[in-house]
């Protein structure tokens, strides 16, 4: 199959088929989910509590993030590779951010990034796009804003949020942005936000109107047992699988069972 590009992921908006995302945060899982036909692998910050087991996402530096992205890149041949540029990385000047996604790009060689908000990085978007660095935007729950939030609950119920994310939206795609990711918000705003910006909309428990869906890879293949939020479909139970076949490897060792003639050498 061709290379997936964000050209192809603005075209599929207009052609009206929907967009495949998930995360991916080493090489074995990256090759497993390109393989399968994923249209985009998202290097999500929240290899944070996935790979590093935090309560947030907020510890990620660029330099794991590096490291993670590199791996992914090295598991694909077809999906778009975007990155998170993670807390910190480009809150402080536009410059900064720039310096930040042109790292993420050179060193782990993926294709685009991605960061949370909308007005105060309006301009840092700019930068990076103009510099040739693809980016996706991120706003609703944006999850390194925990502490600003206090709750990982669903956002903009009220009018006054509803709107300003809809107006952050639209400033999100004349910065340039290639696409946005909404986490966490009415169906109905969703659907409001994606019928009015020409770039696709990305959604994670954000309804069925986005033009894409995202999940991290994790949860939907059931490797996290006690994440079970309203928004998420399980299509696989991993743990349990893995639990099993973890009791028969320790079962046959402790019985003798394995290993048997054929899975041993001899002279
Ligand atoms: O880090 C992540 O996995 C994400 C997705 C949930 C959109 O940002
Ligand atoms: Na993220």
């Amino acid at each position: 199959p061709p290379k997936v590009t964000t050209q192809t992921i603005v075209d599929m908006k207009g052609e009206e088929r929907k967009i495949s995302m998930l995360t991916a945060y080493d090489f074995t899982m990256a090759k497993i989910i390109d393989r399968a036909g994923i249209d985009i692998i998202l290097v999500g910050d929240s290899a944070s509590n996935v790979m590093a087991g935090y309560d947030t996402t907020v510890p990620m530096t660029l330099d794991h993030m590096i490291y993670h992205s590199s791996c992914v890149v090295r598991g694909v041949e077809t999906a778009l590779v975007i990155a998170d540029l993670p807390f910190m990385s480009y809150q402080v000047t536009p410059k900064e951010a720039l310096i930040s996604a042109g790292r993420m790009m050179k060193e782990a060689g993926v294709h685009g990034v991605k960061l949370e908000g909308g007005k105060p990085v309006v301009e840092t978007i700019r930068k990076i796009v103009e510099a040739g660095i693809p980016v996706m935007g991120h706003l609703g729950l944006t999850p390194q804003s925990i502490y600003k939030f206090g709750t990982y609950k669903v956002r903009a119920t009220e009018s006054e949020e509803a709107q300003q994310l809809l107006e952050d939206a639209k400033k999100l795609e004349e910065a340039g942005c290639f696409s946005i990711v909404l986490e966490k918000i009415p169906a109905g705003l969703a659907e409001k936000v994606t019928n009015q910006l020409s770039i696709p909309t990305i959604g994670i428990g954000a309804g069925k109107k986005c033009d894409g869906q995202v999940l991290v890879a994790h949860d939907m293949l059931g490797l996290n047992k006690e994440f079970k939020p309203r928004f998420l479909r399980r299509y696989a139970d991993l743990d349990t699988k893995m639990t099993e076949a973890v009791q028969n490897y320790i079962r046959d060792v402790q019985s003798g069972d394995f290993p048997n003639e054929e899975e041993q050498y001899d002279s």
